[in-house]
């Protein structure tokens, strides 16, 4: 039986394994490592503040998650296999490491976000795609 996700220890351990898989995988891993260039050490501590203010409402992540990842899309188009790729090593790092309440919550504040981002990314792009048409006819 795992433990269920109590401290910040244990969410700075589900947020650096789940980021070591992101970095490796063959789909998303190129927009962390090279799109964005991102640097892991301000990144992960975003990250543990992020999730730790989802599930115990610590309130020390001030920022905005949506538009960093409007801005990528900008230049690095996202699509829905990028949204799967992300939640399936989400929910894969919460199972080899948690379960309980809190790891149960965990996930399903993943894919709430994640369904939210997916939306409102897919309305920009069908909105810049549908201009782009227009501009040519
Ligand atoms: C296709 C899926 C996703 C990709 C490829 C992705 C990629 C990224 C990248 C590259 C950054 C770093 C931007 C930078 O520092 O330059 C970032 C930041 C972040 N991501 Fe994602 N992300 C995805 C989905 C999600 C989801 C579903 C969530 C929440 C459940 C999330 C939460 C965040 C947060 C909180 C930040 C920090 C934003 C800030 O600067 O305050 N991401 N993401």
């Amino acid at each position: 039986m795992l433990p269920d996700i109590t401290t910040r220890a244990d969410v700075e351990n589900l947020v650096n394994t789940f980021y070591d898989k992101v970095r490796n995988d063959a789909t998303i891993g190129v927009i962390f490592n090279e799109i964005a260039d991102v640097n892991w050490d301000t990144h992960l501590p975003k990250m543990y503040d992020f999730w730790e203010g989802i599930l115990f409402g610590t309130g020390t992540y001030r920022s905005r998650p949506m538009p960093p990842h409007f801005k990528l899309n900008e230049t690095y188009p996202f699509c829905p296999e990028y949204f799967d790729a992300w939640l399936a090593l989400f929910y894969a790092t919460v199972d080899e490491l948690f379960e309980g309440e809190k790891a149960t919550e965990v996930k399903m504040r993943a894919v709430n976000i994640a369904a939210v981002m997916e939306h409102r990314i897919g309305q920009i792009n069908a909105g810049t795609l549908s201009s782009l048409l227009h501009r040519h006819q």
